[in-house]
């Protein structure tokens, strides 16, 4: 494990910070910390490195929303060489009642993914995953449904509505909020989470043997800037509500627990999504069998959107 590297995205906060601790706590030999500005991933490591007195945390410049920085950041990669046992896709929000569009037209809650997808292809293309690495990208409970305020798109049925039954065409206008998508924060958040999923189903069929990939969803830690941009019946309603009921929150450090747990999962449950029980956003995570999850059509068009929208595909991942 002394000789073992992560990069944590995301890790300025919440679960990224509280998952960075728990993996030098581990004994993680070296634990790449990113932050959009470099001031903040370096005040970053050198706050986890006087909280757990080690000396591993690296701090990287990752601004997610912008191609040319995670380019910047695989430079940097591929200057030290040094391949990653376990790559933590955590970084990610809950938008708020304006909708927000990045530079290259990406609704700001779908942007991580597009930028996760950069990072990774572009890792896996200069051979800096190790042959059994782990890649756990945040989910949340909404892609699966039943979640009071937050319902994900019929993606099959706008399809078929919108787009001639083109789930790929429809899949980017989620992705880009664009025509014919009625912008709802909550609702943006839950195909954000759903295109994760089917996301890092298809990934799972691409990667080498070796390496494995899971969508976990931490479950609910309300104790974490998560839902800063969220409007007030979310913020002010709901999770206060949710929060009496016991069982329903818990710390940061137990929820980042769960990318933990996922990373010594094996290669027979790759491409999974792992989320609380039914009805729960805490306690044991679970494989989530719904249907719609599974469905492969769904989970290849995801794939294909990511691609068109951030121009990366892995044969073409430049470095
Ligand atoms: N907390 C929960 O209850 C909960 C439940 C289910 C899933 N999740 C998921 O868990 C993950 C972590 O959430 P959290 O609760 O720890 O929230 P948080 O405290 O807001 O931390 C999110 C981190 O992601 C970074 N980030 C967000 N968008 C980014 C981008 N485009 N480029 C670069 N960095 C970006 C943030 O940086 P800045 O601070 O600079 O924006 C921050 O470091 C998210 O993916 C979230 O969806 C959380």
């Amino acid at each position: 494990m002394q000789h073992s590297v992560a990069l944590v995205t995301g890790a300025t906060s919440g679960l990224g910070y509280a998952a960075a601790r728990l993996l030098a706590a581990k004994g993680y030999g070296q634990v790449i910390v990113t932050g959009r500005s470099l001031a903040r991933a370096q005040e970053t490591a050198a706050q986890l490195a006087a909280e757990t007195k080690k000396q591993v945390f690296t701090p990287l410049e990752l601004e997610l929303d912008t191609p040319s920085s995670v380019q910047s950041a695989l430079d940097a990669l591929v200057k030290r060489g040094q391949p990653i046992n376990f790559l933590l896709l955590n970084a990610g929000m809950v938008p708020g009642k304006a909708r927000v569009l990045t530079a290259a037209g990406v609704e700001a809650s779908q942007a991580p993914l597009i930028g996760h997808h950069q990072l990774t292809a572009g890792l896996l293309s200069a051979n800096l995953l190790s042959p059994n690495a782990r890649i756990v990208i945040a989910g949340a409970e909404p892609a699966r449904g039943g979640v009071p305020m937050f319902s994900y798109t019929d993606v099959p049925a706008f399809a078929a509505t919108y787009c001639r039954g083109d789930q790929t065409a429809a899949i980017e206008a989620l992705i880009r909020s664009g025509p014919n998508v009625k912008y709802v924060p909550n609702n943006a958040y839950a195909d954000a989470k759903l295109i994760v999923a089917w996301w890092v189903a298809a990934l799972a069929r691409r990667l080498p043997s070796g390496m494995a990939v899971y969508a976990v969803s931490p479950g609910g830690a309300t104790d974490t800037k998560v839902v800063r941009n969220a409007g007030p019946a979310l913020k002010y309603l709901m999770i206060p509500i949710v929060n009496l009921i016991p069982g329903m929150n818990q710390t940061p450090e137990t929820a980042a627990s769960r990318y933990l747990q996922a990373s010594e999962f094996g290669t027979d449950v790759s491409g999974q999504f792992f989320a609380s029980a039914k009805g729960k956003f805490s306690g044991p995570m679970e494989a989530q069998l719904h249907p719609h999850l599974h469905d492969r059509a769904s989970q290849e068009a995801a794939w294909q959107a990511v691609v068109k929208v951030s121009g990366v595909d892995f044969a073409t991942a430049a470095i």
